[in-house]
Order: C-alpha cells, then structure tokens, then sequence
C-alpha cells in the first residue's frame, strides 16, 4: 500500500488528526487535516474534541503548546530533533534576570518559547496578533522574547517600550532575507507585491507592502487583485500560496530560505510516528499550569 494511503488508514483507526504548519514539506500540507499559522493551529489544537492523538507536524514548541492545551491527549512530534532554534534562544534565567530589573513590567512571550520559559509569561502572541496583545495590555512598557526583529516591529506599530530579551534573539531563516534581493527582483517583476514575516529585519519589512503571519499572508494574497508575489518568508508557504491561487504568481525572496527544523518532518517519520505512537510530548503540570495561562490569556483577547 502507498505510505499515503497506510497513513490515511492508521489516522482513521487511531483517531488521530494531523496538524501541519504552513512550512512543512509538500506532501505533507497535502495530507495533513489542517494547515495554518501558529496561532491557528494552537486553536485547531485546543478545539480538537474528538480526536484522540494529534500529531503536529512542525517543530517543538508548536506540539508543546498543542500538549499544554490538550494534558488529556496525546501529542505526538514526527521527529524529536525538529527544534526551533529560535526558541532555545530564551532561557527562563534570562527572563528572571529582567524581572529583576523591570519587576512591574508584563512579560509578553512569542509562542516561538519552551514551555518552561511561558510559564514566566503574563501572555503569550503569534505574529499574527503580536500587535493586538501588546495594545490590549494596560502598560506602556513591555518585555518581548525572544524575537528581537518581532519586538522592534511591536514597537513601532503600537508607540509602547518594547524591550527585546534577549537583547539579540533572531530567527535564521528568516535572517537570510536581503533588501538587495528585493530590488533585483522588482526590477524583474515591477509590479508584485511585496510580502514580509516580521522575523525579518526592519530593513526586510521596509521592503514590503504586507507585513504579517503565514496564514495572513495567505488570506492578502487570496484578497489582492495582484498578480505576482514575493515572498518573504520560508519556502514551504510558496506550495500553500500556489495551490490557494493557481492564477497568481508567487516568487520567493530568497531561494535557499528553508528552515531545517521545520523540514526535518518528512512522510516517512509521519508514518512511523502514528504507527508507533512516538515521540510523545509531554509537559510537566507544573509548568503546564502558568504556560495555559498565558495562552489561554492570547486567546482571550484575539479575535
Ligand atoms: P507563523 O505563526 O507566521 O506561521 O510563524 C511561525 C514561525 O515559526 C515563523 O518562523
Ligand atoms: Fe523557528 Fe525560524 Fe524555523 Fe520558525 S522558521 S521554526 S522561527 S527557526
């Protein structure tokens, strides 16, 4: 049997559902159940009442959210290594550190966290709604982890001190993205549209007539009357955008913009993983408590 039908069959007897993130490999989006954003899956997550074992095919802290959420079901990650640089970047020592300078000052944390550091958190954001937290929140200054590019976009949108911990916190797939690169190819395609994650460095989203999460660039793209896109974000959205908008043209900004994390995931580990119901994800009560309340908090005020 096909490793596609095998995996639909096992995701039926199992009860199973199969949350992919807009990044991963293609033939991945294409089985998946759900594809989106962060925040959309967490709630995809959370609203998943019937099934009993939800594989999350991304990277560590998405599937930790997923189990924080959901202490009753089983949550499984593909491949154990498929880890988020970016959120090994925040320890909970450093948000200590600047809890003992700032004591009055919420901790605002990007879902891109370990569950240990979120259970320090006031709340959490996505960068899908990064801006409408930082707004509802009764306090001028914040502190933001550990996106450093994401923090200073906060702050320019929204007028509040947004103080980036670490200091130095980036994404490097992200990080990849040139504006040299951009006006090459604007030169080519006058008229795209250009289309920027806020990971990208300030210059990037200088560059761009859309600044947003995954998912809304997508929605933009469906939206727009334009033809032509370029893309700044990880190249596993280019397969979603193509398939949404057959009609459209989609270029990405930088052609070696892969994330390895998220592509560690293939089909083969899919299987493997619904089969031997592996790699489990578990996050201790303890932690599990605060980090719930921090998301929950998100979800709260996110419309
Ligand atoms: P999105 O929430 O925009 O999908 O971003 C997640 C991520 O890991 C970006 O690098
Ligand atoms: Fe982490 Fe960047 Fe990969 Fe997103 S693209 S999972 S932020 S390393």
């Amino acid at each position: 049997m096909e490793l596609t039908n095998k995996i639909l069959k096992l995701k039926k007897e199992k009860k199973a559902v199969i949350l992919a993130h807009n990044y991963q490999r293609p033939e991945i989006q294409d089985i998946a159940d759900y594809v989106g954003d962060s925040i959309e899956l967490s709630r995809k997550a959370m609203n998943e009442k019937d099934a009993e074992i939800i594989v999350f095919s991304a990277v560590d802290f998405m599937a930790e959210s997923a189990a924080i959420l959901n202490p009753e079901k089983k949550v499984l990650l593909p491949t154990p290594g498929a880890r988020c640089p970016m959120a090994q970047m925040l320890t909970v020592d450093e948000i200590k550190k600047w809890k003992a300078v700032y004591p009055l000052v919420p901790v605002v944390l990007y879902v891109n966290t370990l569950a240990s550091t979120k259970a320090y958190a006031d709340i959490c954001c996505t960068s899908a709604n990064a801006l409408e937290v930082i707004e509802s929140l009764n306090a001028e200054t914040v502190l933001f982890g550990p996106d450093r590019n994401l923090a200073e976009y906060v702050q320019r949108k929204t007028g509040k001190t947004v103080i980036p911990i670490p200091e130095w916190g980036f994404c490097p797939t992200h990080l990849l993205f040139q504006p040299e690169d951009v006006q090459m190819l604007k030169l080519k395609y006058p008229d795209a549209v250009v289309m920027v994650h806020p990971e990208c460095t300030f210059e990037m989203q200088e560059t761009a007539d859309f600044v947003g999460s995954t998912s809304q660039m997508c929605r933009y793209a469906k939206e727009s009357n334009a033809k032509t896109f370029i893309v700044a974000t990880e190249e596993g959205l280019l397969h979603r955008l193509g398939k949404d908008n057959p009609e459209k043209q989609f270029i990405l900004a930088y052609e070696d913009a892969i994330c390895p994390n998220m592509k560690l995931n293939t089909l083969d580990r899919l299987y493997m993983a619904l089969k031997e119901e592996k790699y489990v994800v578990t996050v201790p009560e303890a932690i599990a408590r605060n980090a719930r309340k921090a998301l929950e908090r998100m979800f709260e005020i996110t419309k």
